[in-house]
């Protein structure tokens, strides 16, 4: 197996990171046609959900949908970033490898399809572990006008979502970081917690609304999201998304 990993990651490695990325993508979506794949492990309880097991996969590895990751047998994996409009990201090249330190630098910005398409894709997956969506804002609305874009994607991907990660700490949208700010992110969460419990009246479902919070945050700035998430009565956080920070990569 060690053999099989080390030539495949050499083929990999001789691709542009992000071609590379796709191939591996396709690859296992090709695979998950002949099957959906198992979760194994111990089940484990958590929001008053059923996690096949306690090993998942975090945002980001496919922006899109669950078929061909789902293969892999994480107990849950989360989706996302995904915005109301579909939309390209940062321009070209947007990943950039560090070999020797075994790291990526992640510029992509939210390329994504849209929360409708994927709502249409998720509707008929058949992973049988947690997915999880990621959700956040269209890099052309403005930051002030950031909670439409949050609602409307909750709106749109509550019915295909086992949880919801309110992602304000991507580094690559312009400003979404400043979600952390109390007087900004009380009304969003309000107004999501709001819609959430509007959109799940009268079912049994729950729908965990979780905040994925920046790993750059100062002991001030860290205490009052703390404070924030404990006001509104959040379900839980996400630590941590990518940092900014270049000090253990030198
Ligand atoms: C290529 C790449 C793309 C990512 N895209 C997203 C994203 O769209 N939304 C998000 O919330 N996090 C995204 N992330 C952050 C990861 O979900 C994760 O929070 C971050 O990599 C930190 O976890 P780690 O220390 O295990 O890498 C991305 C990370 C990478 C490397």
């Amino acid at each position: 197996m060690a053999v099989i990993y080390s030539a495949l990651k050499s083929a990999l490695f001789a691709l542009e990171p992000e071609r590379a990325h796709q191939l591996a993508l396709e690859a296992l979506r090709t695979a998950g046609r002949f099957g959906a794949g198992r979760p194994l492990g111990t089940p484990v309880e958590l929001m008053g959900l059923r996690f096949p097991n306690r090993v998942g996969l975090a945002a980001g590895f496919d922006k899109n949908g669950v078929d061909g990751i789902g293969r892999l047998g994480f107990g849950f994996i989360e989706i996302g970033t995904v915005t109301p409009n579909a939309q390209s990201g940062q321009p070209r090249p947007r990943l950039f490898r560090l070999p020797a330190k075994g790291a990526l630098v992640n510029r992509l910005g939210f390329p994504n399809d849209g929360a409708r398409v994927v709502a249409q894709r998720l509707r008929r997956h058949r992973y049988r572990g947690i997915v999880g969506v990621n959700i956040g804002k269209n890099a052309s609305t403005p930051i002030e006008r950031a909670i439409d874009d949050y609602v409307s994607c909750l709106r749109t991907l509550h019915g295909v979502a086992d949880y919801i990660a309110v992602n304000i700490s991507s580094p690559n949208t312009s400003a979404l970081r400043d979600l952390h700010e109390s007087q900004r992110l009380e009304p969003l969460l309000e107004a999501l917690l709001m819609e959430r419990n509007q959109l799940l009246q009268g079912t049994t479902k729950r729908l965990p609304l979780l905040l994925k919070v920046s790993p750059d945050l100062d002991p001030l700035a860290l205490k009052s999201v703390a404070e924030s998430v404990r006001r509104c009565h959040l379900d839980g956080l996400i630590a941590t998304n990518t940092t900014v920070n270049r000090i253990q990569l030198v």
